[in-house]
């Protein structure tokens, strides 16, 4: 961050106290921290915009309304629920915490929050199906709080699963911890890929081709893109301030994929069942950090 720029979205004077909370001013805190240690943008790739201290403070509020979200949906969440109410709940929240839901109106998609039941592997569209018994349904929850987006999502159990419905979440979910666990300066983003494939293959799943995860924080969809298969060592160098999302789609069969007539809507082509969890991290000097945490 420039000093003769604005912060994005939140407006802090030099002399104020810091955002981060620490008492201190400003100009002596996060700022000085921003200027002096990171460049603006990743050494080799320039179009992949690093984020300051100030950033990481914006981006981390706007995780912890996306994960307060999904809480607020893991407890409402039963037998007999229409995704509609499911978009309704997401909505309210949202803005009485201030928020923006993010994929309202995004490309067209019409909510805001995509509801993906068994097997559809992303961008469901609530409406007036309702959930049943021993579904596994993704809840994708993108906001905007001052300016600064976060991206997650997970997938629960509606009442009691199966051994199918148990074995694909447990898959995805240890996949997007194989993910995050290769993050550090100096590893590179087909290192992440390469251990989920490597995991989640290993498991007799497949790994979804055509959805990758993104670059997130100053926008919903940045550089890089972030594949969840791929070749140790390919792809840009990891480096602090980086700030992207890992979201493996996991199928228990094949990874092909058919976008159905609402242009939306990704389900499996082979209608086995996808599962996924997706968090919004950032690459620090020691590894990471996850800017929407939940437990995994
Ligand atoms: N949240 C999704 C992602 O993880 C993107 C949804 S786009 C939408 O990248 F328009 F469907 F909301
Ligand atoms: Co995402
Ligand atoms: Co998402």
């Amino acid at each position: 961050m420039r000093v003769d720029q604005p912060v994005r979205g939140i407006k802090v004077g030099r002399n104020d106290p810091c955002p981060c909370g620490s008492g201190k001013k400003f100009k002596r805190c996060c700022l000085a921290t921003a200027e002096v240690v990171r460049p603006k943008v990743h050494p080799q790739k320039p179009k992949i915009r690093l984020k300051s201290a100030v950033d990481i403070v914006g981006i981390r509020r706007a995780g912890q309304l996306v994960v307060a979200t999904l809480d607020l949906v893991e407890s409402r969440i039963a037998p007999g629920i229409a995704t509609d109410e499911i978009n309704q709940w997401v909505h309210d929240y949202t803005i009485q915490n201030h928020g923006i839901p993010a994929p309202l109106n995004y490309r067209g998609f019409p909510k805001s929050v995509c509801v993906s039941i068994n097997e559809v592997i992303c961008h469901g569209i609530p409406g007036p199906q309702r959930l049943k018994d021993g579904d596994i349904v993704n809840i994708d929850v993108t906001t905007i709080l001052d300016g600064y987006y976060a991206d997650a999502n997970k997938t629960f159990f509606v009442g009691e699963p199966g051994p199918e419905a148990r074995k694909i979440v447990d898959v995805a979910r240890q996949s997007l911890k194989e993910g995050i666990a290769m993050i550090r300066p100096g590893h590179s983003v087909g290192d992440i890929g390469w251990a989920i494939q490597a995991y989640a293959e290993g498991q007799g799943c497949s790994v979804v081709r055509d959805f990758v995860g993104h670059g997130v924080g100053f926008d919903f969809h940045e550089p890089p893109q972030i594949p969840h298969f791929g070749q140790r060592g390919d792809g840009a160098r990891l480096v602090p301030g980086m700030v992207f999302t890992i979201e493996p789609m996991i199928n228990l069969g094949g990874y092909d994929l058919i976008i159905l007539d609402d242009q939306w809507t990704a389900v499996t082509k082979d209608g086995s069942l996808s599962a996924q969890f997706e968090q919004t991290i950032l690459v620090t000097e020691e590894g990471s950090e996850s800017l929407t945490p939940y437990p995994l």
